[in-house]
């Protein structure tokens, strides 16, 4: 892509979709806040996930789990225990510490040795790795013990396992069928995080997808599928989107299939996404941890078994971050230089703006009226300060894929320009039936 990651960073400041949190202590590593045009944009992307997973089918239900559950949970998952995650340190001038894995990964994806990972920051050697946990842990109660610790959830979908049953008792699902959720998760990340693209507290979008196990395969290969096509509706460019099969020795213990959904950043092919084939070690796992039968008993046969799981588990920061990478441009328009956000349509926080022509003549007024009428269908935006060009120039930046100008032919003939960001084209065209017009170019 042509941006640079500094280029998305400073557009993300200046017009606060994202920027770091506690800036006024200084800030804190990891860690972003998203400000209005950020939340609009992300609440598009959750609501185009929601609709892929549930309103456009009928095999997922919905699911709001906690983020502390029992510790339990965390043992049977093998967070505790089985994946500590390898540490090491550079022996070389910067002392940074590192996730191993992560060092590896990325060699991986840019086609290096990944037995020779040396301190991206220096080119140190590193220390032996050490085992150490990403959990937070924080304590129920006012007495720091033991007993009291808990855990903030490291992945949401844990809490999809422990609800399993309890979901097969009302939802009316048999496999395949899946549980979907969105929440926030928490790993403590030592890696420098590339902006949003590893954060200490992110949003995941996971879907565990119960099947009987002959169909596991099969069904893998839908869902690496299913993402990757998700991913290009959004309007990713294809060539900048690859799914990468793990090697043999890059999959978790749990798994027997896992592909990574990759986009081209600016840092070089990294993950969006991962799709995995976990089996039936999860509730396997938290069967015998729990004591509890989690198998699925077919009515018919009176035969029981225990599903295994595709699962496709996404990144909502990290989605983000590919779509402004993939919208972010620079050209000119009349010799002067314009940033603009090339965003489909349908995630632009904003989707039309609505600009008088003049601040007098009556122009504010009836742009308001216009506006106010749209904004119960759609996003949008009225803006009468400073001059034209300048507000359109404005909404370039933000996405705005639309923009409408009331001016002195409006009061003739009730009609408006409607501008293209893309095109930059002007059509006139008439305020009565103005919202049918931009929905439907929106969802074209
Ligand atoms: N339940 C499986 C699981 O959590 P993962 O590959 O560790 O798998 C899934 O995480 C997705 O969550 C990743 O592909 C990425 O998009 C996102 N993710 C993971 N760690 C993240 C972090 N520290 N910051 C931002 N996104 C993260």
């Amino acid at each position: 892509p042509a941006a640079t990651m500094d280029e998305v960073v400073a557009l993300c400041k200046r017009r606060g979709l994202i920027f770091p949190a506690s800036e006024i202590y200084g800030g804190i590593a990891n860690t972003y806040d998203y400000g209005h045009y950020g939340v609009l944009l992300k609440r598009n992307v959750s609501d185009a996930w929601w609709k892929a997973m549930i309103q456009e089918r009928d095999d997922i239900v919905a699911l709001d789990s906690a983020i502390i559950q029992h510790p339990k949970t965390w043992e049977a998952s093998g967070h505790l225990s089985g994946f500590s995650d390898p540490l090491v340190q550079c022996l070389g001038k910067c002392k940074k510490r590192w996730r191993l894995d992560h060092l590896q990964e990325a060699a991986v994806e840019n086609g290096e040795d990944p037995a020779a990972v040396k301190c991206p920051q220096c080119g140190g050697d590193l220390t032996e790795p050490r085992a150490f946990n990403l959990m937070f842990e924080t304590n129920i109660g006012p007495v720091q013990d033991e007993s009291s610790t808990v855990y903030l959830r490291p992945e949401t979908a844990q809490g999809i396992f422990l609800d399993f049953k309890q979901t097969l008792s009302y939802a009316r699902k048999k496999p395949p069928f899946g549980i979907a959720q969105i929440g926030k998760s928490f790993r403590n990340e030592i890696t420098p995080g590339n902006f949003i693209f590893r954060t200490l507290e992110f949003e995941q979008m996971e879907m565990e997808f119960f099947v009987p196990p002959e169909e596991a395969e099969q069904w893998y290969e839908y869902w690496c599928q299913e993402r990757l096509n998700w991913y290009v509706k959004l309007g990713i460019n294809p060539e900048r989107l690859r799914l990468r099969p793990h090697e043999a020795d890059e999959l978790s213990f749990y798994s027997s299939g896992t592909s990574d959904v990759e986009y081209l950043y600016p840092i070089g092919w990294s993950e969006l996404e991962g799709v995995a084939n976990r089996g039936n070690y999860d509730l396997t796992q938290h069967a015998e941890h729990s004591r509890q039968k989690l198998e699925w008993k077919d009515p018919q046969t009176g035969k029981g078994y225990l599903p295994h799981v595709i699962e496709p588990a996404a990144g909502l920061g990290r989605t983000m971050l590919a779509l402004l990478c993939e919208a972010y441009d620079e050209d000119e328009i009349g010799g002067e230089k314009r940033t603009v956000l090339r965003l489909h349509p349908s995630m632009a926080p904003i989707k039309v703006a609505v600009l008088p022509l003049l601040r007098k003549d009556g122009h504010p007024e009836k742009a308001r009226e216009i506006y106010e009428a749209l904004r119960k269908r759609m996003s949008t935006e009225y803006d009468d300060g400073g001059n034209i060009g300048k507000r359109y120039r404005r909404q370039d930046e933000i996405g705005t894929p639309y923009g409408i100008t009331v001016d002195h032919q409006t009061f003739e003939d009730d009609t408006v320009t409607l501008r293209d960001r893309d095109s930059l084209s002007q059509e006139r065209v008439p305020v009565a039936g103005l919202a049918d017009l931009l929905e439907a170019k929106i969802n074209a």
